[in-house]
C-alpha cells in the first residue's frame, strides 16, 4: 500500500478498500479471528507508527491531528514496545517533557507549528499559565485521560531489562502527574473534567446539560479545521465547537489557573475515563513504586480515595457508571464504553455486568461509545456511538481481569475483524462497521499489535 501523508487521502484510500468489505458484510461473509492472517496487518501496523512518528514523539495521524497528544501517546508506547523498547520510551519521555512545574501533562504539546489544525497554541495562550513554570515547550492548558502509568507499566513488563532503569527516570514525573490530578481534579472523590477535551471523548452525551449551561457569547469568530479533513457528519457540531472554544478563551482569560476555573466555571463533571484510568493508573504505579523500593503509602491514600469516588458516579437507574454534573448533581443518564472501564479500574457491581450484557446483545460491532438503546445514539458520530479500539483494549482487559472472558473475547474478536476488514481507521460504527474520522491512525496500530492481532502475545 501507498504511504499515505494526508488524512483524507487515507481515509478515502480506507474508504475504496473497503468497498470489497462491506460486499462480504453484506454476504455475511466476515472474517473470523482464525482467518485472519496477520503477517501483513502486523507489518501494516509498524508502518503506520513509522510514518505518524515525527522523530521522538508520534502524531494521532497526519493532517488532522499534527501535534503530540497525551493519551495518544502513550498507546503509541505501547505499540512500539511490540518492535521497539527503546522508541517505546522516547514517546512516553518525550510527553512527559512537557510537563509543567505544578505536575500536569497537557492534553496537546506543540512541538512544530501546523496551520491544519485549530485551536493552535495561540489561541490556547498558555504562555503565562500558573503551574507551568519553567516549561518552554508551547502546549493546551488541560490534560487527558491519564493512561500513562498504565502503559509505561506494559511497556516495562514487555522488556524488563531495558524497561528498568527507564521506568526509574520516569517514576517521579508519574507521581507528579498523579498528584496534580487529586489536588486539581478530585474534590468530589471520582476525577472530574474542566472541558470535554479532557476526557478524551470530545462530544460524549455525559456533556450535554454542562454544555447546554453554555452561552458561548464572546467567541472570536473562528475556522474549523476539522471539517476540512474528515465528513462533518462523523465529527462534533458547530454549537459543539462553540462552546469548545468559550471553554479555552474561560480558562485563557484566568491563566489556566485550577482554583479560579474550579471555582466559576460553569462547565465541572465527573468522568468515568478519568476516574477509572485513573484508578487504573495508581494501581500499576503502586506495582511500580514496589519493583523500585519507594514508598506507596500516598498512591494508597489515593487509591482509597478514588475507590469511594467512584461509586458517585454510579446511577442506580441506568445501572452504570456514568458522567455527573459537579454543577447540578445530576447523571448524564449515559451508558458509555467509558462505563465499561470500570472493570480496567478494577471496581464493579453485578449490576453493571447485567448492563454490558444488553449492550453487547443490542450492538453488532462491540463495544459502541454510547448505547444504541439512548435517545443520543448516532452510529457515526465520533463518542456518540461508533467503536474506539483503545476503549475495547482497556475494557475488555479489565474484563477479562474481572472474569468476565465471555465479554472479553466478543470484544477483542470484534476489534480484531473491524481492523482486519476496514483498515486503521480512528473509529468505526457498531452498525456496519464503516471506518470513520481520519485513517492511517496510530492508536488503531499500537492497539493492533499489542493485542488485537492474533499474533499478540498479550498485552
Ligand atoms: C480527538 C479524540 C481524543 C484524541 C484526539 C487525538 O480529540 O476525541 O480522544 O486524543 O482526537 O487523536
Amino acid at each position: 500500500m501507498a504511504v499515505q501523508t494526508d488524512t483524507r487521502a487515507a481515509a478515502g484510500a480506507v474508504e475504496t478498500m473497503n468497498a470489497g468489505a462491506e460486499a462480504a458484510c453484506r454476504e455475511n461473509e466476515m472474517t473470523d479471528l482464525a482467518d485472519i492472517n496477520p503477517d501483513p496487518l502486523d507489518e501494516e501496523a509498524r508502518r503506520i507508527l513509522r510514518l505518524n512518528d515525527k522523530g521522538g514523539y508520534t502524531v494521532p495521524t497526519a493532517g488532522l491531528y499534527p501535534y503530540q497528544w497525551n493519551w495518544d501517546s502513550a498507546f503509541a508506547a505501547l505499540g512500539f514496545a511490540t518492535f521497539d523498547t527503546d522508541r517505546a520510551w522516547q514517546e512516553l519521555e518525550t510527553l512527559f517533557g512537557g510537563q509543567w512545574d505544578n505536575g500536569m501533562v497537557p492534553h496537546i504539546l506543540f512541538h512544530v507549528m501546523d496551520d491544519g489544525y485549530f485551536p493552535g497554541a495561540d489561541v490556547w495562550g498558555t504562555a503565562n499559565a500558573v503551574g507551568r513554570g519553567g516549561q518552554e515547550l508551547p502546549s493546551s492548558g488541560i490534560s487527558q485521560p491519564p493512561v500513562a502509568a498504565s502503559l509505561a507499566w506494559k511497556v516495562y513488563k514487555a522488556d524488563p531489562g531495558v524497561g528498568e532503569a527507564r521506568l526509574r527516570a520516569l517514576y517521579p514525573k508519574l507521581v507528579a502527574f498523579h498528584r496534580w490530578i487529586m489536588a486539581a481534579r478530585a474534590e468530589s472523590g471520582a476525577v472530574c473534567i474542566t472541558h470535554p477535551w479532557e476526557a478524551g471523548r470530545d462530544n460524549a452525551p455525559d456533556w450535554d446539560e454542562a454544555m447546554a449551561g453554555i452561552d458561548p457569547v464572546g467567541v472570536a469568530s473562528y475556522t474549523r479545521r476539522d471539517t476540512g479533513h474528515v465528513d462533518a457528519k462523523m465529527r462534533p457540531t458547530q454549537a459543539d465547537y462553540d462552546r469548545y472554544i468559550w471553554l479555552v478563551q474561560f480558562g485563557r482569560d484566568r491563566d489556566w489557573d485550577d482554583a479560579k476555573i474550579a471555582a466559576d466555571s460553569p462547565f465541572r463533571v465527573a468522568d468515568p475515563t478519568m476516574t477509572f484510568t485513573c484508578l487504573r493508573s495508581l494501581r500499576d504505579l503502586g506495582l511500580a513504586a514496589e519493583l523500585l523500593g519507594e514508598d506507596r503509602a500516598e498512591i494508597d491514600g489515593w487509591i482509597a480515595t478514588l475507590e469511594e469516588g467512584a461509586e458517585t458516579l454510579w446511577n442506580p437507574e441506568t445501572k452504570a457508571y456514568e458522567g455527573r454534573n459537579l454543577r447540578t448533581g445530576n447523571f448524564a443518564g449515559s451508558v458509555s464504553n467509558a462505563s465499561a472501564l470500570c472493570w480496567w479500574g478494577g471496581v464493579s457491581r453485578p449490576e453493571a455486568v447485567e448492563t454490558l450484557d444488553g449492550v453487547l446483545e443490542r450492538t453488532r460491532y462491540a463495544l459502541p461509545s454510547y448505547d444504541p438503546a439512548g435517545p443520543q445514539y448516532d452510529h457515526l458520530r465520533y463518542w456518540r456511538g461508533p467503536v474506539w479500539a483503545i476503549m475495547n483494549y482497556m475494557a475488555a482487559q479489565g474484563m477479562a481481569e474481572a472474569g468476565l472472558d465471555a465479554q472479553a473475547d466478543r470484544i477483542r474478536t470484534d476489534t480484531a475483524r473491524l481492523i482486519a476488514d476496514r483498515g486503521f481507521a480512528e473509529y468505526f460504527s457498531p452498525v456496519d462497521g464503516t471506518p470513520a474520522g481520519g485513517g492511517t491512525f496510530t492508536w488503531t496500530a499500537a492497539v493492533w499489535l499489542a493485542w488485537a492481532s492474533p499474533s499478540a502475545k498479550g498485552a
